[in-house]
């Protein structure tokens, strides 16, 4: 955190005149930036403005210098985690992209399946998952393949910087019509009526781990994953965090382990070297020539 909007107000002396609206307003995209690297400004101003205009409603403050005043102070440092919710784009679908879900179905998951029972540790990445759509997705084709599943070491992490998203993703109470692009026979056996919707069955939720992940940050994981699916997510950020993001994703891949982007999102020629096209959007990391 690099507290960029401190220089804004309640910095100056009582007489000091504080910012105009339009200096508290750079001043708040410049901490948002420096918290989750998302440009703020590819959605225009506008929606920046509605979406901050909608979280000062909601905690009656007038006005952003009144909210950069409240976001630097030391008590609004938990307000942070509300202003990263309120501006980040967390539009995801159950089987978003199907073509890479029946990648998955059809080439990759059953090799790791039988992995699992051969007692290895396999593990899958959904990172910027925000409400966990595409973990719990990847954990039904999983479950369908392994109703044991959750008796070997084989799981899902899903990761996003919203905590909120990673809160409401662990109630896993979705609208029935966001369970409308499950195939029916998956929904029918994996998902259960709850007030509110449906939820994806008990089984489903033990493959699935929810946490909480700033991908700019350090990341805790040292384990290699066999698979990542990192899509719709890098589309929000610099050239260069884009760039930083597909380097450290491809070296967290175990050899020959799978990687997934968004569909209007590509890999730098120095990433895409070290991988083998696997079809739209879908990438196969090579195997490294043994050390000599
Ligand atoms: C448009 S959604 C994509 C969700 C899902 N991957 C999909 O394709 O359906 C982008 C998600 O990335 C998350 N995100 C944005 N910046 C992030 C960051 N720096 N670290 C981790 N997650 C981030 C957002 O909170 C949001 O939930």
């Amino acid at each position: 955190m690099t507290g960029a909007g401190q220089s804004g107000a309640g910095q100056s002396g009582a007489s000091a005149p504080g910012p105009t609206p339009a200096e508290a307003l750079a001043a708040i995209a410049r901490i948002a930036h420096a918290e989750t690297g998302i440009v703020l400004a590819t959605g225009g101003t506008a929606m920046l403005r509605a979406r901050l205009d909608r979280r000062l409603r909601r905690i009656g403050l007038t006005g952003y210098p009144a909210y950069l005043a409240h976001l630097t102070a030391p008590a609004g440092r938990g307000e942070r985690r509300h202003l990263i919710s309120a501006l980040t784009t967390n539009e995801s679908q159950f089987f978003r992209e199907p073509h890479h879900f029946a990648l998955l179905h059809d080439q990759i998951l059953p090799a790791l399946v039988a992995r699992a029972r051969d007692g290895q540790r396999v593990r899958l990445w959904s990172a910027g998952c925000a409400m966990g759509q595409e973990a719990y997705s990847a954990a039904m084709l999983l479950l369908d393949l392994m109703p044991d599943a959750a008796s070997h070491d084989i799981r899902i992490l899903a990761t996003d910087i919203d905590e909120d998203m990673i809160d409401r993703g662990r109630s896993a109470v979705f609208a029935t019509a966001d369970l409308a692009p499950v195939p029916a026979g998956l929904r029918t056996r994996m998902t259960e009526p709850v007030p509110g919707g449906l939820r994806p069955c008990a089984a489903l939720r033990a493959l699935v781990r929810l946490r909480p992940l700033n991908l700019h940050d350090d990341w805790p994981m040292r384990q290699h994953f066999d698979v990542i699916l990192c899509r719709n997510v890098a589309i929000y950020f610099t050239p260069a965090a884009q760039d930083r993001l597909w380097h450290r994703l491809s070296a967290a891949l175990a050899p020959a382990g799978w990687l997934f982007i968004g569909h209007s999102e590509h890999l730098p020629a120095a990433v895409a070297t070290g991988f083998d096209r696997a079809g739209i959007t879908s990438y196969r990391r090579l195997v490294p020539a043994p050390a000599r």
